[in-house]
């Protein structure tokens, strides 16, 4: 196996779901966000506040980069990282990329109390959340290789779904 990117929009289970995925399948397991943090010293509303989101996108490029010279891990990417077409060329490249989704509904509700995420700042709303996953979906799914679908499903029923759509692609 090379490796499995889980993306998807905040909220949608990334890092839960790489953390089953590791112990099931024994895989390593890379948290873009935490390595971002590591990598400037700072927390990611810190990093958007000082630096700027563009900053935040440079430091988030470089994890990637990084991430790409190993291979059997599981990597939970930002929200955001379909947003540069280099970093979905780099995963392609690198992967397997399995989406994530989730209704806004359940994003607000994972999401609802957590201030760590600055793109979401003012936005803890059905409306906001909606039009910013409507402005980023196609790029979604245009950089999927499979989709599976969160809403009222177990954690192990998500990660069985994953590895059985992989495998019949052949992943
Ligand atoms: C972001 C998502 C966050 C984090 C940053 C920006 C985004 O990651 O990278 O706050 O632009 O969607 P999660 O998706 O893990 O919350």
């Amino acid at each position: 196996m090379s490796n499995i990117f889980l993306i998807g929009f905040m909220g949608c289970g990334k890092s839960t779901v790489a953390v089953e995925l590791q112990k099931l399948y024994e895989l390593q397991m890379c948290e873009m966000d935490q390595m971002i943090v590591d990598k400037a010293q700072m927390d990611i509303p810190q990093i958007f506040e000082v630096y700027g989101e563009s900053y935040f996108r440079d430091l988030e490029t470089e994890v990637l980069n990084d991430i790409c010279k190993c291979v059997g891990q599981v990597v939970s990417c930002g929200g955001g990282i379909v947003l540069r077409e280099i970093n979905v060329s780099k995963i392609k490249e690198c992967g397997s990329i399995v989406l994530l989704t989730a209704r806004p509904e359940t994003i607000l509700a994972r999401v609802g109390n957590d201030n760590n995420r600055p793109i979401l700042k003012d936005k803890k709303n059905i409306k906001d959340i909606s039009e910013l996953m409507e402005k980023r979906q196609e790029k979604y799914i245009k950089a999927a290789d499979v989709v599976v679908e969160t809403d009222d499903k177990s954690v192990r029923e998500i990660c069985e779904e994953i590895i059985d759509k992989l495998n019949k692609r052949g992943a």
